[in-house]
């Protein structure tokens, strides 16, 4: 091919890139070492030694023309492409974002974890019981009497004889008597399950929370300012406390535990029914008979226990008129702890 011909069908080739790669193509094809220029480089020796030097400086002409259309063009298409991707990938990051639901505890959850810190800081330590347990842990380590109706298959769900779903977090304290010596002070939350009527007030499954705590020379005294420091930091409010005479036969003596009625501070309203007070855990001084199960000696030590509900709790702090709401999973309930 001769140098005329040559440069006409290069710029034909460059004419015919679209886009910035095809030009490192082009430029193999003309300038690489088994290229076009380099053929007619090659070519060179069959000229005359006359025609030689003109012909050498027109090739190294063209060389320098392909060299620069090539990088101007390339310049060209580059900047061309990278302009259509600003435009095509362009983010207004000043758009609003679109709100994503994010998960949150539960407010029972949330609820035992804002009471278990409570009492960790006071120093009790956690411990689990099983969910499901023995007629013995549940009932008669507890000291609760053969025939006793709680006992009974109406009240509880048994699985098979003698296994049974816990009917309260009490089972855990025999088990952790067994495997501690005093002192020990340690809670047990956990699920607890009744076979009673669902309604308002009462449902087949809830949560409570034990307190135990054996040591020498433990008072009633203990029992009513853990119990009261424990329920104003859990309320938030400076109430009152009182127990009531109640009969658990773990405990002796039993009490019911009162607090005032933190929405009119113990004036009365319909929350605690005209009372000024509210009923919020079963609490008492160990029974001898049940440290006695528990392998320790109820002549060196006494102790204290409490149980509560946590959906009872939950429903006087944020004012829940139904417990079966805890149960429903209706996110328009739930969204609102
Ligand atoms: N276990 C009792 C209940 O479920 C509560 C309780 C616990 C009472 C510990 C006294 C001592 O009602």
């Amino acid at each position: 091919m001769n140098l005329q011909s040559l440069r006409d069908q290069f710029l034909l080739d460059l004419a015919q890139c679209t886009h910035s790669k095809d030009i490192e193509h082009v430029k193999v094809s003309y300038l690489g070492k088994k290229g076009h220029v380099s053929a007619l480089m090659a070519d060179l020796r069959h000229a005359s030694s006359q025609e030689r030097p003109l012909l050498g400086q027109q090739i190294n002409d063209l060389k320098q023309e392909i060299t620069q259309k090539l990088e101007a063009r390339y310049e060209q298409l580059a900047s061309a492409e990278l302009n259509i991707r600003l435009e095509q990938e362009w983010i207004d990051v000043s758009l609003p974002g679109t709100a994503r639901a994010t998960g949150r505890e539960h407010v029972i959850v949330k609820t035992l974890h804002e009471a278990i810190e409570i009492l960790r800081n006071m120093g009790f330590s956690v411990q689990y019981g099983p969910d499901i347990e023995t007629e013995y842990y549940n009932f008669e380590a507890l000291n609760f009497p053969k025939d006793h109706p709680a006992r009974d298959m109406q009240d509880t769900f048994y699985l098979q004889p003698n296994i049974l779903l816990r009917t309260h977090t009490s089972n855990t304290q025999v088990r952790v008597m067994e495997s501690t010596t005093p002192p020990l002070r340690i809670i047990a939350p956990g699920k607890c399950f009744r076979s009673e009527d669902v309604s308002r007030r009462s449902h087949v499954s809830f949560h409570q929370i034990e307190g135990l705590y054996v040591d020498k020379h433990v008072t009633f005294a203990d029992l009513f300012s853990t119990l009261e420091e424990f329920f104003g930091k859990l309320f938030q409010s400076d109430l009152k406390m009182r127990f009531r005479p109640s009969y658990f036969p773990f405990v002796e003596p039993g009490v019911e535990v009162d607090v005032s009625c933190m929405m009119c501070q113990g004036h009365g309203c319909s929350i605690c029914k005209k009372s000024g007070w509210l009923e919020v855990a079963g609490a008492g001084m160990v029974h001898p008979e049940v440290l006695k199960y528990g392998g320790i000696d109820s002549e060196q030590y006494s102790g204290y226990a409490w149980g509560f509900g946590l959906e009872r709790i939950a429903m006087l702090r944020y004012g829940v008129p139904d417990i079966r709401l805890f149960m429903e999973n209706r996110l328009s309930f739930l969204e609102q702890f």
